[in-house]
């Protein structure tokens, strides 16, 4: 990713979502709750725009930046390998994966890893049987600010801005290696 692109992502835009935010909540009973608090009750209120917007995606910008490093993370180790190759069969699978939630984001949006946890463990009287599709690694992907933290059980781990897949796509890099080269695995 170059250096203006960095620039414009960080400077102009994410800093639009913090200042916008910033200025929506100010003397209301929002202010001084932490990011996350902030966007969870926004979306809860059912006010998704535009306070919700700005909260999520500065949160989600945040978690961004801290998922790449210059020259990429390399390959996960450990128990996180493990997971993923038990999750997903393998490294590539996860990452094939990963490529087609973030290449299939129609319009702006993000691709997630994120752990799924059960739903007993949350006390969701609505869905109170556990589902082979909890406590495992998950790829999901969210239109526009939407974070699976909204969704209650979700974990992110990962993330990848699917406006800025799009940029690698115009310059010719396959996703595969974008999503390889530009994030360093949590
Ligand atoms: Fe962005």
């Amino acid at each position: 990713m170059s250096e203006e692109t960095i620039e414009y992502h960080w400077g102009k835009h994410h800093r639009t979502y913090v200042d916008n935010l910033n200025r929506q909540i100010d003397g209301t009973d929002l202010d001084g709750n932490s990011l996350e608090d902030t966007m969870v009750i926004l979306y809860n209120k059912g006010d998704i725009l535009p306070a919700f917007n700005n909260a999520a995606q500065a949160w989600n910008h945040d978690f961004f930046w801290e998922s790449m490093k210059p020259g990429g993370g390399g390959r996960p180790s450990g128990e996180l390998l493990k997971l993923i190759e038990r999750d997903f069969g393998s490294l590539k699978k996860f990452l094939d994966e990963f490529k087609t939630a973030a290449s299939a984001q129609f319009g702006s949006g993000w691709a997630w890893l994120a752990y799924k946890e059960s739903r007993l463990d949350v006390g969701n009287v609505l869905n109170p049987l556990q589902s082979g599709e909890d406590k495992k690694l998950v790829v999901v992907k969210t239109p526009n600010a939407v974070n699976p933290l909204v969704w209650n059980y979700y974990y992110p781990l990962l993330t990848i801005d699917v406006w800025e897949v799009l940029i690698k796509f115009t310059l010719c890099y396959s996703g595969f290696e974008t999503v390889k080269t530009i994030i360093s695995f949590h």
